[in-house]
């Protein structure tokens, strides 16, 4: 699996997780470029699972004051790919050279939660805090800010 670009499908309507997913997918092709560098490696694990934590927390937050109804099971999904990722980290420090699975696994996960659970939650957040940035950044004098620091 090679790199993987941007495409509609993949949005889901709201430019702040856009963006974070975004970001989330850069760090998977950083990940191809240097599958076998095990000091690029180390930084890229490191980032994916810090910003997937926060990347979560902030969707997981975003579903419970939109509303949606289906939090729970979607954090499930979230923190069983959090264990996921873990395993490789430990499978890494033990030696093993996982970077081919570990990418393909990210991306394969990646795309396919983007467009079906996260693709679900969509229409409660927009019927909540509206589709722009303009009105996310109103929440920032909130809980956003607690979560992303304004
Ligand atoms: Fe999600």
């Amino acid at each position: 699996m090679a790199h993987v670009e941007w495409f509609d499908d993949l949005s889901v309507g709201i430019e702040a997780i856009d963006k974070q997913h975004q970001r989330l997918i850069e760090y998977a092709n950083k990940l191809y470029d240097n599958l076998h560098d095990r000091e690029l490696l180390a930084g890229v694990l490191a980032d994916t699972i810090e910003y997937t934590e926060s990347h979560f927390g902030f969707e997981e937050t975003m579903m419970e004051e939109s509303g949606y109804p289906y939090l729970r099971a979607h954090k499930r999904i979230h923190d069983l790919f959090i264990r996921r990722v873990a395993k490789y980290k430990e499978r890494f420090l033990a030696g093993e050279d996982i970077g081919e699975e570990l990418h393909d696994t990210l991306v394969r996960w990646l795309v396919t939660h983007i467009k079906s659970e996260d693709a679900n939650y969509s229409a409660s957040m927009i019927a909540k805090f509206g589709k722009d940035e303009a009105m996310l950044s109103k929440k920032k004098k909130g809980w956003f800010a607690r979560l992303f620091g304004g």
